[in-house]
């Protein structure tokens, strides 16, 4: 049974967290952001804790963390600013629009961090490890970029697998359950839904890719 005073209440704490990202000077609508180079882009960042973490082990490197959901990237935004950390901004747009937000051939690295799985076979068009977005990744990668990808769900690992050996990625880096890897210290920081799948006994997948 829903409560609708738990409703209201719902629809007006998100209003209040569309206006931190607002009141941030981190923060960035599409609109308001001018084409440019940045070394590392995480597509579809969430609360962006992940991007504040790696941004915080590299101080010279300049760091977005993008997603649709301004309410979710703001907390990242404030969590950056209370650790005066500022070589990382938070980005609300579409992943499909990346082209028009960062220099062709700068980036270093992209992230793809438990993307959505569109489990469904007629969504496979949105999921961001799609051939459609692997172009526009390859498009804003250097030529030594690498694009990393985590993920729980080993049928979407094994399709995104599956895509970038079509597209000829190469695969420099491999691992079905990151955590008990040799693989970067860097790569095992957690995201938000990591932690939650981690405490469910959820392993990860991890791939680093290059062209
Ligand atoms: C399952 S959550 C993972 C969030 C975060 N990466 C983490 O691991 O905690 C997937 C995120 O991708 C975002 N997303 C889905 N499709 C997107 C798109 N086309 N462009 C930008 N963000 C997208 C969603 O809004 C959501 O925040």
């Amino acid at each position: 049974m829903l409560n609708p005073d738990d409703f209201i209440i719902t629809r007006k704490r998100k209003k209040y967290k569309f206006a931190k990202f607002a009141n941030s000077s981190s923060c960035f609508e599409f609109e308001d952001w001018q084409l440019q180079a940045v070394d590392v882009v995480e597509i579809g960042a969430g609360n962006g804790l992940f991007c504040v973490e790696l941004a915080a082990r590299r101080p010279h490197m300049q760091f977005v963390a993008l997603d649709v959901k301004g309410d979710r990237l703001q907390k990242g935004a404030y969590e950056a600013e209370a650790r005066g950390i500022s070589n990382v901004r938070f980005l609300r747009a579409r992943a499909d629009q990346i082209a028009e937000l960062f220099s062709a051939h700068k980036v270093r690295q992209i992230w793809v961090t438990f993307a959505d799985p569109f489990p469904r076979k007629n969504s496979a068009g949105r999921r961001l490890t799609h051939p459609a977005f692997l172009a526009r990744y390859c498009d804003l990668l250097r030529a030594d970029g690498e694009l990393l990808i985590k993920h729980d769900n080993r049928d979407f690992f094994h399709w995104s697998l599956e895509q970038l050996v079509a597209q000829e990625w190469r695969i420099t880096e491999l691992s079905f359950d990151l955590h008990e890897s040799l693989l970067s210290d860097e790569y095992k920081i957690q995201t938000t839904y990591e932690q939650r799948w981690i405490r469910e006994g959820l392993v990860t997948n991890f791939v680093n890719a290059r062209r």
